[in-house]
């Protein structure tokens, strides 16, 4: 149930029916006043961004409930509406071949729907608030539920709401999806522009030839063919090698601070950001640091994505948090900067 692949034992619940959230809101009400309820719940998705102890405390609630619906549609938009227990892949899939584009960019990332917007995904230029309709999700600790717009969420870089509160407050049960009638491609993140797949499409247009519109620009399919093609050669497979993604988000320091180290690291990649402060490559960072393809016990960072810790087999959590410590040390005495871990503990 985790993709860091660590050995774990904990009590578990499924929750197959959302009729069955009341009885254990009251459940939950009961055990916090010291009646016969149960113990805290961490609600675990595809437990594809987490580091689980051996032995939490926390009881597991893993979510299961299925179902992609078209809920509505505007003249813009069609509403496409997800139960929080459905693979995110295969979601992304789904809507591609039901003609419902706009999230080709998030293709293969691990997970479920409903983890989805905890950690507000986002890869390849495309972050999931920008396609966000709406999230409905029980409040645990209330025992109410709430239907959610985007502007609700909290949502930042890698953060929301429901990952501030924590794994224990907010029960995500179906997530909503406001997909673009004319879709066009984003292909901003330099990767994915350079793409022989897309590179050999938009060249059509510019080989003399006058292209039609739709031989000019890449077809949804074939941005989220190419996007499975550079996460494949990049990350590693965690049905191959257990990992948790990216093990820390990319730092964002003050202007100064980054101009201080650009003197010193020419090469050091920065990323502006609307507040006017600066985001680094953390990868950048770790792969200066010596830690790329750098092993400390069962684990390591990852050969060709140095932000990716990867258990090479037999790892407990106690070797990744180690792990983790130790780059953080390296990366803050040569850099000055900190880095954030980015999987939630289960502990
Ligand atoms: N880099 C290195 N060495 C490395 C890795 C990266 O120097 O070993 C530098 C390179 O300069 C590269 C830059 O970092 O150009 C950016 O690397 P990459 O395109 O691989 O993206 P990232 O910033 O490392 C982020 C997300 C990924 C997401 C990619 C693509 C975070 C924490 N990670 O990684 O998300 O797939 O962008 O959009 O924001 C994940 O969360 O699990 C994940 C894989």
């Amino acid at each position: 149930r985790n993709t860091l692949g660590l050995p774990a034992r904990a009590a578990v619940a499924v929750l197959e029916d959302e009729s069955a959230i009341p009885a254990l809101c009251e459940a939950l009400a009961a055990g916090r006043k010291g009646r016969d309820g149960v113990a805290p719940m961490f609600v675990l998705g595809g437990g594809s961004n987490l580091v689980m102890l051996e032995r939490p405390r926390h009881r597991v609630l893993r979510v299961a409930l299925r179902g992609i619906r078209l809920r509505d549609e505007t003249a813009d938009h069609w509403i496409v509406e997800a139960a929080a227990g459905e693979s995110w892949h295969g979601f992304v899939d789904h809507c591609l071949s039901r003609g419902w584009p706009g999230l080709e960019n998030l293709a293969l990332i691990p997970g479920t729907v409903g983890a989805a917007p905890v950690q507000n995904i986002g890869a390849y230029g495309l972050e999931l608030d920008q396609r966000l309709h709406s999230v409905v999700a029980w409040d645990l600790r209330a025992g109410r539920a709430h239907d959610l717009r985007p502007s609700e969420c909290g949502f930042a870089y890698r953060d929301s709401l429901f990952k501030r509160d924590g794994a224990g407050r907010w029960l995500i049960v179906r997530v909503r999806f406001a997909l673009p009638k004319a879709w066009t491609p984003r292909l901003d993140y330099p990767d994915l522009r350079d793409h022989p797949g897309l590179r050999a499409e938009r060249g059509a247009s510019v080989s003399g030839r006058p292209a039609s519109a739709s031989s000019a620009a890449p077809s949804p399919r074939q941005v989220f063919d190419a996007v499975c093609d550079i996460r494949r050669r990049k990350l590693p497979d965690p049905a191959v090698l257990g990992n948790a993604g990216s093990f820390f988000k990319n730092p964002v320091i003050d202007a100064g601070q980054a101009e201080g180290l650009k003197q010193r690291f020419p090469d050091l990649r920065t990323y502006p950001q609307a507040d006017g402060r600066v985001k680094l490559a953390a990868g950048w960072l770790i792969e200066r640091a010596g830690w790329k393809g750098r092993r400390l016990g069962p684990v390591g960072m990852h050969e060709r994505q140095a932000l990716v810790l990867v258990n090479h087999g037999g790892a407990q959590a106690a070797d990744v948090l180690a792990l983790a410590r130790a780059v953080r040390a390296d990366v803050r005495e040569r850099f000055g900067v900190d880095l954030e871990q980015e999987p939630v503990v289960l502990d």
